[in-house]
């Protein structure tokens, strides 16, 4: 049995601090966690941790450093490392000019696994370890995506792009191509070791209606697979769905016409919502994910938060890599909280970080496993080091002790620098 001991500031939250108040959280100043076998076996003050471990567990000694569960991403392209940062355009001009372009090098399952490899790498030396990702629409990129991440033992979701119009030639599967292909990945993939499947046709605009009813059926056919898609992030984009879809009043309404909609069907950008789509959304129990970087790179829209609370939907925080502008979680809370700001919205850091941890595990239905440092939880953790450049230092040295304002500081100038190290089931990855 392979035992080790992480030792340093322990925070996780039980629940939301928006709706729990105080009682949400835990911070234990000088704590450590019992690691058996990539699980979290034992958790508390360091003084009781460090006397009941198994002699000769090795220590991990990150004294005065935060230790959360590792960051989730729920909504991030692994195709589009090379295409993050590509100047000058929205959305569909961008899809167009830089994205369909260097997709269709993942035809190639060795191109394939070069980029999966660094994107894995990446996330862990950003503090991520659990993302709901898309690949392209070759099997052969999530292919090398899945042999990726169970080489690491990370918990990870991907499916492949279905798309069978208004895309290049090389871009496009069929309904039924798209369908066979997806159906034989989730048979492979779907809930093996900490894998798992997201159904996924790219947005309305690249799938004909046969397509879309494919998806359906593979929800239905594999009610444990997520579903994953795009809604409402441009207008242009959404006049376009509207002209391709003449049958449907919103483009909301075109997902829920194939039964798209669910508990583990997770939409990214929501911004442009009708009312209509609003309640949609909250009835059905779908996730709305929030990408601020892209939103505001693309030109796309300030989401509002403050509204999808109050209708009872399910929000996620994404990066959206690569019309997202970075991998940091750390970097996306601060863009998310200026785009609140933008809107007269606030977003505290206690509520920033459960979003980054507990919040997404819980939007990804995945709350029983990560999110949290508790007994039984999967030992995905993040060391944070809130001084870890001389300006934050510098910052820290007026700081008084109040964790709110050391955790929104973080959040602010954060990024892969303050990650200290990254643990995937116990063991550290970041190098
Ligand atoms: N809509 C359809 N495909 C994409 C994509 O790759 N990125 C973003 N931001 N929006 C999309
Ligand atoms: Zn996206």
């Amino acid at each position: 049995m392979s035992a080790r001991i992480i030792r340093g500031r322990l925070l996780s939250f039980r629940d939301d601090p928006r709706l729990a108040g105080a009682d949400a959280w835990r911070l234990i100043d000088d704590g450590a966690i019992l690691v058996e076998n990539g699980a979290i076996a034992m958790v508390g003050e360091a003084s009781v941790i460090l006397k009941s471990a198994p002699p000769g567990a090795p220590i991990d000694d990150h004294r005065g450093k935060l230790v959360l569960p590792g960051f989730i991403d729920a909504h991030i392209h692994y195709p589009q490392t090379r295409v993050i940062g590509s100047y000058g355009a929205q959305l569909l001009d961008w899809l167009n000019k830089y994205t369909f372009v260097e997709e269709q090098r993942f035809v190639d399952p060795a191109h394939s696994a070069v980029v999966a490899r660094f994107f894995l790498d990446e996330l862990f030396r950003q503090g991520t370890t659990t993302a709901c990702v898309y690949c392209t629409v070759h099997p052969a990129s999530v292919e090398a995506f899945f042999v990726e991440a169970e080489r690491r033992g990370a918990r990870m979701i991907a499916g492949k792009a279905m798309m069978d119009r208004n895309a290049p030639p090389a871009l496009r599967d069929t309904a039924q191509s798209g369908y066979d292909e997806s159906k034989a990945l989730i048979a492979r993939w779907r809930g093996r070791g900490r894998l798992d499947y997201a159904i996924t046709p790219r947005f309305a605009v690249t799938s004909t209606e046969a397509q879309l009813e494919a998806a359906g059926a593979l929800l239905r056919e594999n009610p444990q697979a997520y579903l994953q898609t795009h809604l409402d992030e441009n207008l242009a984009e959404i006049e376009l769905v509207k002209r391709l879809f003449p049958g449907s009043k919103t483009y909301l309404g075109v997902y829920e016409r194939f039964g798209l909609l669910g508990p583990r069907s997770i939409f990214g950008h929501c911004i442009h919502l009708e009312e209509s789509e609003l309640a949609s959304l909250a009835r059905s129990r779908s996730v709305a994910a929030f990408c601020p970087t892209s939103n505001l790179f693309l030109g796309s829209g300030l989401f509002d938060k403050q509204r999808l609370d109050e209708a009872g939907a399910r929000v996620a925080l994404a990066t959206d890599v690569g019309g997202g502008t970075s991998y940091s979680m750390l970097a996306t809370a601060a863009e998310g909280y200026k785009v609140l700001q933008m809107n007269g919205q606030s977003w505290p850091a206690l509520q920033a970080f459960h979003q980054m941890t507990l919040g997404n595990a819980r939007a990804l239905s995945l709350d029983g496993r990560i999110g949290r440092i508790e007994p039984g939880y999967e030992a995905d953790l993040v060391v944070l080091d809130s001084r870890a450049t001389p300006a934050m230092a510098h910052r820290m040295e007026s700081h008084d002790g109040d964790l709110e304002e050391e955790l929104f500081a973080l959040i602010m100038m954060g990024d892969d620098r303050a990650v200290t190290q990254t643990y995937v089931a116990g063991v550290g990855v970041k190098r």
